[in-house]
């Protein structure tokens, strides 16, 4: 059995809170503070977005967070890329985003040109990280190189089997049309290199709301925010962004695993709108709403 914590989507920025005003550092500690209680994690995963401003300084916030829980814990902690995030600001906070329960670097980086993909072990469970960040765009792209190497990663099994954490989801909700343009584009390559492999789950942020599906034949999810969560009963034409920081808990190798169920900070604001708008046309009604 391999439990992993799976957070995404932090957003903390330079100074703080992210460009909507929220304190991505303080959802932070109030959800480690009430996760607290979950035995048996093996490691933490935070799929991207870590910093709102994509700095060195946002990254190292989060990390200095997290990194108390892991350590208190003896366990690794693990970050990937999102758009938000700059490489320059991830790499000198992060290097390549796996690290000890120490703070000290683990397992080795791709040998991919421009992104920041990983590999390590924790207990025999083989823990991928793709780098699927194109600079000044939302959606996401793993680009052919990268594709290759994973292949060439996934050749061989692990003990314990794999997972891939990459922040832009394989997947989307087809009621949801605007979705479609911010997820990972060109997702059965990814697909087409999963299939058949010892991967157990791909974990992804970005939506900021729970969501699975299948790539490859593999189960994918996607966590909800850990500073905002999009909040699905909105009309279908707006995006609500609200409070409340979620996590999930992710259960390997047990009789019906993959499972995976979310965790809720017990945060009296939870729910309070934090923004409204039409991503189509980029009206904001938030003050209306
Ligand atoms: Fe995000």
């Amino acid at each position: 059995m391999h439990r992993v914590l799976h957070l995404s989507d932090t957003h903390v920025s330079r100074t703080g809170p992210d460009e909507d005003g929220v304190d991505g550092l303080a959802a932070l500690k109030q959800l480690l503070y009430d996760v607290r209680h979950v035995p048996s994690v093996d490691l933490v995963v935070v799929s991207g977005d870590i910093a709102d401003d994509g700095s060195r300084e946002g990254c190292q916030a989060v990390c200095s967070v997290v990194g108390s829980f892991a350590a208190e814990r003896g366990i690794p902690q693990i970050y990937s890329t999102g758009n938000h995030d700059r490489r320059e600001g991830f790499e000198a906070a992060l290097g390549w985003g796996h690290l000890g329960p120490d703070g000290t670097p683990i397992g080795r980086r791709a040998e991919v040109d421009d992104v920041i993909a990983a590999v390590s072990e924790v207990n025999g469970l083989r823990v991928i990280t793709l780098d699927s960040l194109v600079p000044g765009e939302t959606h996401g792209v793993l680009g052919r190189d990268q594709l290759d190497w994973l292949t060439t990663e996934l050749a061989t099994p692990a003990p314990a089997g794999s997972i891939v954490v990459l922040h832009h989801p394989p997947i989307f909700v087809d009621a949801i049309p605007y979705l479609e343009s911010v997820v990972l584009q060109e997702p059965a390559a990814l697909g087409d290199v999963l299939a058949g492999t010892d991967v157990h789950a791909v974990l992804c942020g970005h939506l900021h709301h729970q969501l699975s599906g299948t790539i490859g034949q593999k189960p994918v999810w996607v966590t909800p925010g850990v500073i905002t969560r999009i909040d699905l009963t909105a009309p279908s034409a707006l995006v609500r962004g609200v409070l409340g920081a979620s996590a999930t808990v992710v259960d390997l190798g047990g009789p019906f695993s993959p499972t995976f169920h979310t965790l809720h900070s017990r945060d009296p604001h939870a729910g309070s709108e934090v923004y409204v708008y039409n991503p189509i046309t980029g009206e904001d009604t938030t003050e209306s709403a």
